[in-house]
């Protein structure tokens, strides 16, 4: 085959994703550790991880059902809240149970009700942190109900990250998730403390795939898709060569009939079809070049962690869509998969 329809790459790391608990963390470990090394595992469970007890109680939670011999290392994070115990906090970072914090404004999203209502509250945190080189995750969305739902991650930035990376110019920040051409621009400005993760899904759907004919509750998540123009700039910064954005997936898993409901969850499962969605997008734009430094070498650099030296090898091939998983319950976990299909598959994950 060409270079250009089969790459190999060093294997990639996931930088945001959700695992749950109990027989959801058993149901949906295995496709994020059959193509990457490592995730950093978000913490808002009910009740969420807050402390460095809680965090190594969950590794282990997670560690009891990781797959023999696919080496995946769980990376843990505390949610922080308004209550957080700067030294509990950098504790956990020094003793290598935590990697990072993450921040929900209250009420942001799922499972975000005990995040923080007033960001002067957590202030010794952050400090504490930005003295321990610890990084701040945060979910930037405003919570106020007068702002339109489409405008919340641009208000974020404007209101609250601005200050915040002045207030704290030693902190490291990444902008999860993000989903705006305004995010784009803030993070390209702001030389390298500030990294932003990228999901497949904002760079394959725009907000008309959420009401393709009806509403479309399997693309409902937070930060929401926005408008065309939002995603083609997500697009250029994920393969712009740019050290500062990475690879996340946001992969959050909900059963269906919690999807589909009259007031369905937000979240997206595409932790099995994710790189493949990567691959495509790198293809689509004539960049497979930059696919590793994305997927497999900026964020690390970003943790100050190595790259992993086990490769993973992707090649173009029509997929089918993958099933949908049965949970443990009866019910099922719908699989994303990009609106036009899939043209990328991993083909051999070491
Ligand atoms: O869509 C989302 N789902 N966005 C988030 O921020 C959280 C996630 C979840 O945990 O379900
Ligand atoms: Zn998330």
């Amino acid at each position: 085959m060409s270079p250009s329809n089969r790459l190999t790459i060093r294997r990639p790391d996931d930088w945001h994703l959700h695992l749950r608990d109990g027989d959801m963390l058993a149901t949906v470990i295995g496709d994020s550790a059959r193509h990457f090394a490592r995730a950093i595992v978000m913490p808002n469970l009910v009740p969420p991880v807050r402390t460095a007890k809680d965090a190594l109680a969950y590794r282990r939670r997670i560690e009891a059902v990781i797959p023999e011999g696919s080496g995946f290392q769980p990376l843990m994070t505390l949610y922080l809240t308004e209550d957080s115990d700067p030294d509990d906090v950098t504790a956990a970072h020094r003793d290598g149970v935590a990697v990072a914090v993450k921040l929900y404004p209250a009420g942001a999203t799922t499972n975000s009700d005990s995040g923080v209502r007033d960001l002067d509250r957590v202030r010794p945190v952050l400090e504490a942190m930005e003295k321990a080189g610890m990084p701040l995750l945060i979910h930037g969305e405003v919570t106020d109900p007068d702002i339109d739902i489409f405008d919340r991650e641009a208000v974020f930035i404007e209101r609250h990250l601005t200050r915040l990376m002045a207030d704290h110019p030693g902190l490291k920040v990444v902008l999860e998730h993000c989903t705006t051409a305004d995010a784009v621009g803030f993070v390209e400005a702001a030389g390298g403390r500030l990294g932003a993760t990228i999901t497949p899904h904002h760079l394959v759907i725009n907000r008309n795939a959420i009401f393709q004919g009806g509403i479309r509750p399997h693309h409902y998540c937070l930060p929401i898709a926005k408008r065309e123009r939002h995603r083609l700039a997500l697009r250029r910064a994920a393969v712009s060569g740019n050290p500062a954005f990475f690879l996340g997936t946001d992969s959050a898993p909900h059963p269906i009939h919690a999807k589909e409901a009259a007031c369905g969850c937000a979240g997206i499962y595409n932790a099995p079809t994710a790189l493949a969605t990567y691959a495509q997008v790198f293809a689509e734009e004539g960049a497979l070049d930059r696919l590793e430094g994305f997927a497999s070498l900026h964020g690390p650099a970003f943790y100050g962690l190595a790259p992993n030296a086990a490769r993973l090898t992707l090649e173009a091939a029509p997929a089918d869509a993958e099933p949908d998983r049965a949970l443990a319950d009866g019910g099922g976990l719908h699989v994303f998969t990009p609106p036009g299909g899939l043209s990328w598959r991993v083909a051999e994950a070491g």
